[in-house]
């Protein structure tokens, strides 16, 4: 910089940054956009939330109105996974907060439990739009920040809510009702797993909330005393 333009730019109490003698340009360090796995399994919970508010890493980024992080007890006993947000979940920025979410929120109550008592997350931060199916590659992108979330909690007890959750934890293909009614182990974290049915599955099939409740007193069995 010439020296005239250095000082012009001093007078007016413009602070200039210079590299220090002997340091190279090198890459800059990633934005949170841009983590990688790794950088992601290092991040607290605070961090972990700001990383995935400007997550950029599948295109769902371009139809969401914001990402759906986690709600609950940042040190709850039991965390209870989902598949994706809705269109109400995308508005509000919480999971579980549509018809799905009040039928939830009943089905906590009915085991003695409150919202505020469990921590609740998905396996996608971002809603697929319309409602459709995650793919593959949108799992994939966002399975470190599930996988951070559950080891920040550190839950004695995961639930995977319906088959999508169940095949995502699990690493299976195998169907819902092959899950259902077993304690499994969450491999990577070695966290106790139990499957049940998503509540939006049992809005559509009230018959099936007696299995359901089955499910809510496995997971009652396997938690233990609280
Ligand atoms: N369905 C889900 O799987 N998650 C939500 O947050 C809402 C509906």
């Amino acid at each position: 910089m010439p020296d005239s333009h250095a000082s012009y730019l001093n007078a007016m109490g413009i602070v200039q940054w210079r590299l220090r003698a002997g340091r190279t340009n090198g890459p800059a360090p990633r934005s949170p956009a841009e983590q990688s796995d790794e950088q992601i399994g290092g991040l607290d919970e605070e961090a972990l939330r700001e990383t995935v508010a400007v997550c950029t890493r599948c295109d769902l980024y371009q139809t969401r109105t914001q990402t759906v992080f986690g709600v609950g007890n940042p040190e709850a006993d039991w965390m209870f996974v989902g598949e994706a947000p809705g269109s109400e979940e995308d508005r509000k920025g919480e999971p579980f907060v549509g018809r799905a979410g009040k039928l939830l929120d009943a089905m906590l109550a009915s085991v003695g439990k409150a919202r505020e008592d469990v921590y609740i997350a998905n396996v996608l931060k971002c809603r697929p739009p319309d409602n459709r199916d995650p793919h593959g590659e949108e799992v994939r992108q966002c399975s470190a920040y599930l996988l951070q979330q559950i080891e920040s909690v550190q839950p004695r007890l995961l639930v995977a809510l319906g088959r999508f959750a169940a095949q995502s934890l699990l690493n299976t293909t195998r169907p819902i009702g092959k899950l259902r009614g077993e304690v499994f182990e969450h491999a990577a974290t070695h966290i106790p797993l139990i499957v049940t049915y998503h509540p939006a599955y049992l809005l559509r099939n009230p018959l099936a909330k007696r299995q359901a409740w089955q499910d809510l007193c496995l997971i009652k069995r396997t938690s233990g005393p609280p």
